[in-house]
């Protein structure tokens, strides 16, 4: 049995880098499984930025119609909110106990912060030990993330392998599937695209709003009639992640000859996303009307999850006398 399992924090609506670097890989890597694979709405790990309540409720609701607009079949798969499944807490207080301190001290998540340690609470120090317990309360083999997970991934290994050479076949070492060509998807001013540096594209936006999120993309300022360079180029960059191989061959040469101005590879661009998130964008904005119904489809993957996430943790808690 193969096991697919990811998560996404909802400390946001997700956007065109999520969607790239981990929904559809992780749709992808489930549709070639047999087995069910386990997606879920990291709550408890958005809390460790956002305390508004409603907002939470917001961006889970945003995550789940995400998620189920771009095709994520809750018959086969389980789609839950990681904090309706409470056994995770336990098992990531257990974890923690065989986490070592300079471990989780050298985590880049905990250390981009550390400068300004009265703003980093205990449960962004502890990030990486929910996340193994995400991974590990479920018996996962392969988790698809993006490349800026690997770190969390190793310390995941690393805290399963420690735990199982005091208690032998206690857990399975899960294995990172990392998208090479999509492993970071550059935002709007060309650094990664994320939340954090408002600099992302949100493919479900109404049109007008898309296209004007599309033309603040940042160029460079070559004249309309000059050769442009594709390969320095972020609206490029963006568009050929997307995009056919003869589409991107295409605008390449177009760049290339002349003539062709950043308003005309914007448009093309916006075109692009148009197109090829269409049906996308018809599900999400039905199922963004209809909460009632994604808490139904939540609800019914809550059970499921639960159903192994409670042997698993029986499983730990009886090796360790507990
Ligand atoms: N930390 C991940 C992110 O920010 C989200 C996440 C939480 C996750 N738990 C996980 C991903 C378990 C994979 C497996 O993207």
């Amino acid at each position: 049995m193969t096991r697919v399992l990811t998560g996404i924090q909802s400390s946001g609506k997700p956007h065109l880098g999520n969607l790239l670097g981990a929904i559809s890989p992780a749709l992808e890597a489930s549709q070639r499984q047999k087995e069910a694979g386990f997606f879920f709405i990291a709550d408890l790990h958005a809390l460790t930025t956002i305390r508004d309540g409603k907002i939470l409720t917001e961006n889970t609701l945003h995550v789940a119609a995400s998620w189920l607009a771009c095709g994520l079949d809750t018959e086969k798969d389980v789609f839950y909110r990681q904090s309706r499944v409470t056994e995770v807490c336990q098992l990531a207080w257990i974890l923690n106990c065989f986490t070592p301190f300079p471990m989780l001290a050298n985590a880049h998540s905990f250390k981009d912060k550390s400068e300004n340690l009265s703003n980093v609470n205990a449960g962004l120090f502890t990030y990486p030990v929910l996340m193994a317990a995400d991974i590990l309360l479920y018996d996962t083999n392969v988790v698809p993330v993006g490349k800026d997970q690997k770190q969390h991934l190793e310390m995941t290994r690393d805290i399963a392998s420690a735990f199982n050479q005091v208690y032998p076949d206690t857990f399975v070492i899960p294995e990172a599937l990392i998208q090479e060509q999509v492993m970071t998807v550059p935002g709007t001013d060309g650094r990664k695209m994320s939340k954090s540096y408002n600099n992302y594209i949100n493919v479900f936006l109404p049109e007008k709003e898309l296209k004007k999120v599309v033309s603040t993309i940042v160029t460079d300022s070559t004249p309309l009639e000059e050769p442009k360079n594709p390969d320095t180029c972020n609206v490029y960059a963006i568009f050929s992640l997307i995009a056919t191989p003869e589409q991107t061959a295409e605008l390449r040469t177009d760049y290339l000859k002349g003539g062709f101005g950043y308003g005309h590879s914007k448009n093309r661009l916006y075109e692009l996303i148009l197109q090829r998130f269409a049906t996308e964008r018809v599900q999400y904005n039905e199922l963004i009307t209809k909460p009632e119904q994604i808490e139904i489809l939540l609800q019914g993957g809550e059970a499921k999850a639960r159903k192994v996430a409670v042997e698993v943790l029986h499983r730990v808690k009886s090796k360790l006398g507990l």
